[in-house]
């Protein structure tokens, strides 16, 4: 109902500008507010549709991208270029070493395998290679979760699996990393839910209706999750909603945490890159736009049109993604634009991580020589749980500021205000 009307909104704004004649090319590419000119096609959809037709002819199971080429070249040759690495502004799918870049992260994760190493995501291309070679200690076969479908499976008929030593795990069962069967199980262009954690949160949580298909194949894997401590079972903490204070208040209502900060003794939960839950109340979702809108615009290869599929920033394909809707700016200006919405939550998510640091120390000291303790340490330390979590929750989401900035700001602020009732806590 909500997307009808705004739709029936959006038409009457395009056409009294039409009346108006007032579709000036817009030349001021940093005020966000002044998007009127802005149109929505039906349904969310790009300009120009897919040549490629989906047909259920081709090889069965879990196979290789490569058992694929002849069926669909241009899409298998789309696919092959995740393993580019190229850098934008703010993200893009060039690693780098988050620990070295942002050395506070040591403090926050003490004590837990993210101070170990932790890495900027990259392309599809390298989901299993990167788990695989991570120093990151893991407790079983779990990490493969959200890496390759014969773990999937594996869980689908023992949820032992989940308990497996890890390198094990991999040694025995897995062949094939991130293929065309995650998204499509045997029939590409269908998309096809494989994932035990995303469809048992969706039978649980009134959100499922707010998701499309579209959204949940991404949301197989671009989510927050925890591991159950006894079962080290991929769970998300949807059964109250979607976003970061649902997520908390689930959390809280079990009193899960990851491990136990050992300077401040705090309990902490450790936030994993919320795509889905993030999006969630955009503009752009709002106007009816999902992952694929932008993610996997509607490209040229080997003299084909098909649908992208070639995961990383849009800012490299901003004429596909974003110019067939914001089509009064070039590519530039719609650069320049989205950057400008970036830019302060980047900023704002630096500057409280350097006061939750020196929140840290001074809470840690505090409780080293004794001078914090019964309900006051039990507060400050509650502040220390829920401040990060808040905090980690923008810090982690891969968007960098772009998906929902509003939300994020938010989410900041509240781990802003937090830290400062903590500081005022630590003075007495
Ligand atoms: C309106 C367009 C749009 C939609 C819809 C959208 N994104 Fe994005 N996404 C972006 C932009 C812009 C960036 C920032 C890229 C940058 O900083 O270079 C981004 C970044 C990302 C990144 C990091 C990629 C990189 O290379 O930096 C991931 C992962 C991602 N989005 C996943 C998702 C998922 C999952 C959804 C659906 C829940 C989604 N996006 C919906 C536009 C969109
Ligand atoms: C089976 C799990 C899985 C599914 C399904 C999945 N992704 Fe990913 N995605 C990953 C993993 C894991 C990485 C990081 C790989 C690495 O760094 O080694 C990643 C990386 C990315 C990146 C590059 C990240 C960066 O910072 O450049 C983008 C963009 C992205 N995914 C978008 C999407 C979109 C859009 C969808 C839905 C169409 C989707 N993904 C579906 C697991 C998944
Ligand atoms: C990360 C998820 C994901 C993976 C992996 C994936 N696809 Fe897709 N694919 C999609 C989505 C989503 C669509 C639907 C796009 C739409 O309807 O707008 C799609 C569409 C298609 C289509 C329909 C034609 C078109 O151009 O839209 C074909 C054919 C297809 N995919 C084949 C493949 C093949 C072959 C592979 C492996 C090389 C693969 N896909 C891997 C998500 C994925
Ligand atoms: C399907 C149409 C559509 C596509 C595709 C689209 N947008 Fe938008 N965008 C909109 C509409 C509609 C608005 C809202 C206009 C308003 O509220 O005044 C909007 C608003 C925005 C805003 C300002 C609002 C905000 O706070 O985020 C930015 C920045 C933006 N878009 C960037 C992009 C970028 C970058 C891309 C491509 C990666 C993109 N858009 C793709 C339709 C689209």
């Amino acid at each position: 109902m909500r997307n009808k009307a705004k739709v029936l909104l959006l038409l009457l704004v395009i056409f009294s500008l039409i009346v108006t004649g007032c579709t000036k090319p817009n030349t001021d590419t940093t005020k966000p507010t002044e998007q009127d000119e802005t149109k929505k096609p039906e349904d969310g959809k790009t300009s120009g549709e897919s040549e490629v037709v989906s047909s259920k002819e081709g090889p069965k199971g879990i196979v290789k991208v490569e058992e694929w080429q002849e069926h669909y070249p241009e899409i298998v040759a789309s696919f092959n270029k995740n393993s580019e690495m190229k850098a934008s502004t703010y993200g893009g799918s060039e690693p780098h070493d988050y620990l070295e870049k942002y050395p506070y992260l040591k403090t926050f994760y003490e004590g837990f395998v993210f101070a170990v190493q932790y890495d900027r995501a990259r392309g599809h291309s390298y989901a299993l290679e990167d788990v695989v070679n991570t120093a990151r200690p893991k407790k079983g076969a779990s990490c493969l979760d959200c890496k390759v479908s014969q773990y999937a499976e594996a869980l689908a008929k023992d949820k032992g699996a989940a308990m497996a030593n890890f390198e094990e795990f991999v040694k025995e069962n897995v062949t094939i990393g991130f293929t065309c069967y995650d998204c499509h199980g045997e029939e590409p262009g269908v998309v096809h839910l494989n994932r035990a954690h995303l469809i048992s949160a969706l039978e649980k949580n009134d959100n499922k209706e707010q998701l499309t298909s579209k959204q949940t194949t991404c949301a197989q894997c671009h989510v927050d999750y925890y591991m159950t401590k006894d079962e080290n079972l991929t769970t998300l903490p949807w059964d109250q909603g979607l976003g970061c204070d649902k997520a908390y208040a689930h959390q809280q209502a079990n009193g899960f945490y990851d491990w136990e900060h050992p300077k401040t003794g705090a309990k902490l939960i450790k936030a994993q890159h919320p795509e889905t839950e993030t999006f969630e109340g955009s503009v752009h979702e709002k106007m009816g736009l999902d992952c694929i809108t932008c993610h996997m615009p509607t490209v040229e290869q080997d003299g084909k049109k098909i649908k992208s599929h070639h995961w990383t920033s849009p800012l490299f394909t901003a004429k596909e993604s974003c110019l067939s809707c914001h089509f009064n700016m070039d590519e530039q200006g719609i650069v320049k634009l989205a950057e400008s919405i970036q830019k302060p939550v980047v900023e704002m998510t630096e500057e409280v991580a350097l006061k939750l640091e020196d929140y840290i120390n001074k809470l840690a000291a505090k409780k080293e020589d004794g001078s914090l303790n019964g309900e006051n340490l039990t507060k400050c330390q509650d502040i220390h749980r829920e401040a990060q979590f808040y905090w980690d929750y923008v810090f982690v989401e891969n968007g960098e500021g772009f998906h929902n900035n509003t939300k994020q700001k938010e989410y900041l602020k509240h781990a802003d205000e937090l830290i400062d009732e903590g500081l005022k806590l630590l003075e007495v």
